[in-house]
């Protein structure tokens, strides 16, 4: 039987017109959108109805036939250039456009190439292609069993869907610890595909310069350098150069993760540029962003943890699919195919751990991107913090008296993880009181027994999560050979205004806020006489970009060491201009003077004119500095969430009464700018705790391909968040910051699906796979026998 196609894709089978469809949003205030050159042509992308099919032809005739169509672009055409297909990430490959068969719904057939956005999205429905549906493969388990269709026939020695596998720990000493263990717990655990949806679609403008052979992107990128050159290898043979190479991320709308990948759009508009030497804009709608661009999560878990009576954690094992779509296009570094997968033993002193991931191929897009997470480490928290819970349970012990007996003591630092890590600093038991005193915990905990005796459903869930942000020491960390450190450029000019220039690129995380901070803490000038710039590849210094909260880890060290050779230069201005030792200097910010005489001083703004022009002879004159920071160590930043629930037992419905979240980020740089961070980072767990899923049914449609399915939190359904700080420094870090952009996504969703279970677990119930759903509460209640 042939797969049904869903009647949510664009181009088949409906009728309205897709210049009057609202899938034509293009996201809120898209700033690459604004871009808008002379002769500007548009492209539209024809996207396929089946999840796996071969193509028998491609009819592009009555499409052609539309004045103003100037060209429909197959996956032949780049086949002349050898651009049909590209690396991804992970050193596999992934088709730019196909040229025999389709690997899942909604993937890229061929692209219009039109005089006007909405000619375009006409040349799109014209175009009339027929496929041979192909067996279809969605789920890993099965993807993996010998009789399932190999998908990647491209590769020619392939023989099934299984990509890598990975290992990481000791085997043999979790084994025995396992079979010495007093007490163990097991479970299967599932954390779904989710997609960032960003407010900003993903997109491009670019502009190919015939006379000058340069090439000009305006891009949604959260890392435009690594862009700039693979875009250079990818098509040097077609004339391509690096330095001839320029992208510019604009503010780009949100990224978390979702736009570190190259998507098969940028490089056909940057392919029909170089054409046609006009330049050429593509920018996603919705539906397109939500069905088509990279995947997060997608992980089937299962966990064992082992301790003693007592409460004393001593091992866990873990093995793990990882359902990696059609290629592995996860934005890992190189070495680590499941990410940072391996920190998953948290907060806790562990003797011994050991965990293995396997990679499989099925019929959907890429999966596997950083989704406000730091490669991987939600799917690890999720777990840890789970099989706390439950053995906590299991002992009839609290949640919080479990975690506080196990947790790495504050004298254990710096710590060596039983997978490998070196814990910065830490104090999680600080962090879990603070937490239990602002909710009240001892209180809570009678009203929940009390509660309970009158047959109500209340539930306390707790989540003391550690993070691993900062990629990366370059010793350990890179993407695709390039090393993972970051930059800061910056320079003095004469009048004491400052330029300041970064490898990073905030998507509104504040960035042209905290760096000018540390500029003026650093060295004294006002914050308003430093400009921030970021994301032009022609002007910022080569860096990694922004992700996995690496940017107050790695390129705020850098501007703090920069920052520090400014003042070492400055220092010898300040000596020669007041005829001192350099020596006999004290620094108070904003100023030099002579130990014991306060009044012979130099401010930083009359060194700044100094240094143009009465500089010492034998200094080089100007006043600038570069640092390309290499971090020793990554910084793990940690917290403790407290979240209580109330459940509805007629509807299922679950109502977070409180959520307390204690955040420890090290020394801050900027107070709002952390609590914004968090206070969106907790919405963004939640959505996947209780909203969030994409699904593929049996052909390999997608189950929730618009917002009307893939249910976003909004304010309405966002409780109160009660949140604070509890601040152990870094030791490594020239601040003592640690990074904060993804704490709260990683932490949350664990505390939520614990609420809920502690609610529920005299009822039977032992774990709920995200997200949890009424219906999915309300179905566990009916078969405990429970009535509204
Ligand atoms: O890499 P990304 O910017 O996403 O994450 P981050 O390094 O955690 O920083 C997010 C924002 O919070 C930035 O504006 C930081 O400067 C700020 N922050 C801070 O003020 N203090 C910290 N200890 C950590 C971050």
């Amino acid at each position: 039987m042939a797969p049904k196609t869903s009647p949510e894709i664009g181009g088949m089978g409906h009728s309205v017109k897709r210049k009057e469809d609202p899938r034509f949003l293009r996201g809120l205030g898209n700033y690459v959108d604004d871009v808008n050159l002379p002769g500007m042509l548009y492209l539209d992308i024809v996207r396929s109805p089946y999840a796996h099919a071969t193509i028998k032809n491609i009819d592009i005739s009555k499409a052609t036939a539309i004045p103003g169509v100037l060209a429909v672009i197959t996956g032949k055409d780049l086949e002349k250039y050898n651009l049909h297909w590209m690396p991804t990430l992970m050193s596999d490959t992934q088709m730019v456009l196909p040229v025999d068969k389709v690997m899942y719904q909604a993937q890229e057939v061929a692209a219009v190439l039109a005089t006007d956005r909405y000619i375009a999205a006409d040349g799109v429905e014209a175009v009339e292609i027929d496929y041979d549906p192909l067996p279809v493969v969605v789920d890993p388990k099965k993807a993996l069993l010998p009789d399932a269709p190999v998908l990647r026939t491209d590769k020619k020695d392939k023989k099934d869907n299984h990509i890598w596998h990975w290992e990481w720990g000791n085997r043999e000493a979790t084994d025995q610890l396992f079979s010495e263990a007093e007490v163990t717990v097991k479970e299967d655990i599932y954390i779904p595909r989710i997609h960032v949806s960003s407010i900003e679609t993903c997109g491009c403008v670019a502009s190919f310069d015939k006379v000058k052979g340069k090439l000009t992107v305006w891009m949604t990128t959260q890392a435009p350098h690594a862009i700039r050159t693979v875009f250079a290898l990818v098509a040097g043979h077609v004339g391509l150069s690096e330095e001839k190479i320029q992208i510019i991320s604009p503010d780009i709308g949100g990224g978390f993760g979702g736009k570190v990948p190259v998507y098969p759009g940028y490089v056909i508009a940057v392919a029909a540029s170089v054409l046609t030497g006009k330049p050429v804009k593509w920018i996603e709608d919705r539906m397109e962003n939500l069905q088509a661009d990279s995947f997060a999560r997608d992980y089937h878990i299962t966990a064992e943890l082992a301790g003693k009576k007592d409460g004393t954690l001593t091992a866990l094992r873990i093995k793990t699919l990882a359902d990696h779509g059609y290629t592995d296009a996860a934005a890992n570094p190189s070495k680590f195919p499941a990410g940072l997968f391996h920190v998953c033993t948290g907060s806790y002193d562990l003797k011994a751990a050991h965990v293995e991931v396997d990679g499989v191929y099925t019929n959907k897009p890429p999966g596997g991107i950083a989704y406000r997470c730091s490669f991987r480490v939600t799917e690890a928290v999720h777990t840890i913090e789970r099989m706390a819970d439950l053995m906590a349970h299991e002992l009839g012990m609290d949640a919080a008296e479990l975690r506080m007996k196990n947790f790495i003591k504050p004298e254990q630092f710096p710590y060596k993880s039983a997978l490998d890590w070196e814990y910065d600093s830490g104090d999680y038991g600080a962090a879990l009181k603070l937490a239990m005193d602002r909710v009240g915990y001892n209180e809570l905990r009678k009203e929940q027994a009390e509660k309970r005796a009158r047959g109500e459903l209340m539930g306390i869930g707790i989540s003391s999560f550690t993070e691993i942000v900062g990629a990366g020491p370059s010793k350990h960390f890179d993407i695709l050979g390039i090393k993972m450190f970051d930059s800061a450029e910056i320079r003095v000019h004469p009048t004491g205004k400052v330029i300041a220039r970064f490898g990073t690129k905030s998507q509104g995380q504040g960035h042209e806020t905290t760096y000018a901070q540390i500029i003026a803490e650093e060295l004294g000038f006002p914050v308003d006489s430093v400009l921030v710039e970021e994301g032009d590849t022609d002007t910022a210094p080569y860096g990694l970009g922004t992700y996995a909260s690496r940017s107050t880890p790695v390129a705020a060290a850098a501007c703090a060491v920069a920052c520090r050779k400014i003042k070492d230069k400055a220092r010898k201005i300040a000596a020669y201009l007041l005829e001192a030792h350099e020596d006999d200097l004290e620094w108070e910010p904003g100023k030099f003077f002579v130990k014991g005489s306060p009044d012979r001083a130099k401010t930083i703004q009359e060194i700044s004119l100094a240094a143009y022009t009465n500089h010492p002879p034998g200094v080089e004159a100007g006043l600038e500095a570069v640092n390309y920071y290499d971090p020793p160590n990554l910084t793990y930043p940690f917290g403790s969430y407290i979240c209580v629930v109330d459940i509805d037992k007629g509807t299922g419905e679950i109502k977070i009464r409180r959520f307390v979240a204690i955040d420890d980020c090290g020394n801050i740089i900027n107070p709002m700018i952390v609590e914004g961070q968090v206070h969106g980072g907790l919405t963004m767990g939640l959505g996947p705790a209780l909203y969030e899923e994409i699904q593929y049914d049996e052909s390999g449609n997608i189950m929730q391909g618009s917002f009307m399915n893939y249910l976003l939190p909004t304010a309405v359904e966002t409780p109160k968040w009660e949140t604070g700080n509890t601040c152990t420094p870094s030791p490594h870090h020239p601040l003592g910051a640690k990074g904060v952009g993804e704490s709260a996504t990683v932490g949350a969703p664990a505390a939520i699906v614990n609420a809920v279970v502690d609610a529920l677990w005299h009822l039977g119930v032992r774990h709920i796979d995200i997200p949890i759903t009424s219906a999915k509460v309300w179905k566990l209640l009916r078969d405990a026998g429970v009535r509204g």
